[in-house]
């Protein structure tokens, strides 16, 4: 009997994992939630989203060199790019909808 409840335990924690996970918010969500704000239009001297000329060098930089300082903040962008509940997973889904978008 023991074991049956503990299978029932197992379970349940699994779906709880399953159903935190089909919340992860898309680059899109993430970014529209909270980088927008800065990055639309170019705030506080913000690489504006679209802009080629401004990402081209950051592309260069790498995306994983990206995520890092997104992640630490730089100038005005607090860290996280305000996103303080982001996952890393996340983070990195927003820098990739931005950059997608701007080269
Ligand atoms: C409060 C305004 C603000 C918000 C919100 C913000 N940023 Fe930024 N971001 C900036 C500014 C300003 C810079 C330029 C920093 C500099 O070069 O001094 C920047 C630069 C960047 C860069 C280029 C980093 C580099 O290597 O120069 C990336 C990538 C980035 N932001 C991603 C994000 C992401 C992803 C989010 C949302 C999760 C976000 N930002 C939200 C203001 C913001």
């Amino acid at each position: 009997m023991k074991k049956l409840l503990l299978l029932a335990a197992l379970c349940c924690l699994a779906f709880g994992a399953t159903a935190t996970a089909s919340e992860h918010r898309s680059g899109e969500d993430v970014y529209e939630t909270y980088c927008h704000t800065c990055h639309a239009t170019g705030v506080a001297g913000a690489p504006k989203f679209g802009d080629h000329e401004a990402w081209k060098p950051l592309i260069a930089k790498g995306v994983d060199q990206l995520v890092e300082v997104a992640k630490s903040g730089k100038g005005a962008m607090p860290p996280m790019g305000t996103c303080s509940d982001c996952s890393m997973d996340e983070l990195e889904a927003a820098v990739k909808y931005m950059v997608e978008n701007s080269q």
